[in-house]
């Protein structure tokens, strides 16, 4: 048993490769409850828009689906030469028994992108995409980085994503480096929990880019509830809002984490968990991180060289702090 019981917390200890031979950027979580197996989508790639890998448990082992495409059509909206097709999302959808997918596409109106929305009864499509997109601020630089969440407490359902100001920016690293550089608000969407598409109420920003420790941007938000104690309360609250900062194709780019008692805030940022500064396990450029639902771990992008790949990461939350075990 000794042997046994010594491997058992080495098996999950430290960031490692979920996909280590495919790029698999800003890689989101589903579980499906038709196949009761975890599904992982990206950013395109491998001549994919939304590009799929699945796994028996939500901590691997993961397998590359080369045969689908969520979203072979991104829509009338999108712009068919260069749809651009990145941080796709999926949520289920218990009323209809459905799927909802939420991406990014460069808008046809505009050199922008927009946050739209497609639906499937199959998790791995193909997706319908709406004929508009869901949330496109135009004259805030556009929209990215759609990630759902649901309240289990209240049944509630909410979108997170980031306004693109880095798309208006002066220029400089990643277009929005130099001084002062357009705000990227994070923003926090209320939806429909049957249909996950109809906007309920205002948008609220819920962070927004620090210049002296975020550099251009702060964008790839993802929400998750831990679960209430002793630690959550030193903690500060039970959301956590994962986000990078910096660009991403810098060695700055990383995993930050803020906290709240409410969803909508207001989030107390509380710096790197994978980064420079905090430590990156040796990752290089971590970044684009999908929380676990109810915590404990993530899945994120990391330099490898078939381009960004996919790492899964723990983390326990001891004497009011989050890290990376
Ligand atoms: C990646 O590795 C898997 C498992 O070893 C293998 O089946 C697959 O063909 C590899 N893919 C590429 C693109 O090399
Ligand atoms: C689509 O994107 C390409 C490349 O960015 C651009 O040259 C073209 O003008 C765009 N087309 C439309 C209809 O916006
Ligand atoms: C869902 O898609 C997969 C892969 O294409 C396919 O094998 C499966 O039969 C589909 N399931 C349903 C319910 O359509």
């Amino acid at each position: 048993m000794l042997p046994l019981l010594l491997l058992l917390p080495l098996a999950h200890a430290a960031p490692r490769p979920a996909l280590d031979n495919i790029s698999f950027p800003d890689p989101s979580l589903t579980f499906d409850p038709h196949t009761r197996a975890w599904y992982a989508f990206a950013t395109e790639a491998n001549t994919h828009h939304v590009q799929a890998a699945t796994s028996p448990t939500v901590h691997g082992p993961w397998s590359f689906l080369p045969s689908v495409d969520l979203l072979p059509s991104p829509g009338a909206w999108v712009n068919s030469t260069s749809p651009r097709v990145w941080a796709p999302d999926v949520q289920y959808l218990s009323e209809t028994n459905s799927f909802v997918l939420y991406y990014s596409a460069l808008s046809a109106h505009s050199r922008f992108h927009c946050v739209g929305a497609a639906t499937s009864p199959n998790i791995t499509g193909p997706f319908t995409p709406l004929s508009k997109p869901l949330i496109c601020p135009i004259a805030e630089g556009g929209a990215i980085d759609a990630a759902g969440y649901v309240d289990e407490a209240d049944g509630s359902r909410w979108i997170v994503y980031k306004v693109d100001g880095s798309a208006l920016g002066p220029g400089g690293p990643c277009g929005n480096g130099e001084p002062p550089g357009e705000p990227t608000p994070l923003r926090l969407q209320r939806v429909d929990v049957g249909d996950g598409v109809t906007l309920v109420g205002e948008a609220v920003t819920i962070l927004d880019r620090d210049p002296e420790v975020d550099g251009p941007l702060v964008e790839a938000p993802s929400l998750v509830r831990l679960r209430d104690g002793d630690a959550v309360r030193a903690l500060g609250g039970g959301f956590v809002l994962f986000y990078s900062s910096h660009c991403f194709n810098s060695a700055e780019y990383d995993v930050k984490y803020a906290v709240a008692e409410g969803i909508d805030g207001p989030y107390e940022r509380r710096g790197q968990l994978l980064g420079r500064e905090a430590g990156s396990f040796g990752l290089e450029r971590p970044g684009g991180a999908t929380g676990v639902p109810g915590g404990g771990g993530l899945v994120l992008h990391a330099e490898c060289e078939a381009g960004r790949c996919m790492y899964e990461a723990d983390y326990v939350v001891e004497d009011g702090e989050i890290r990376i075990t």
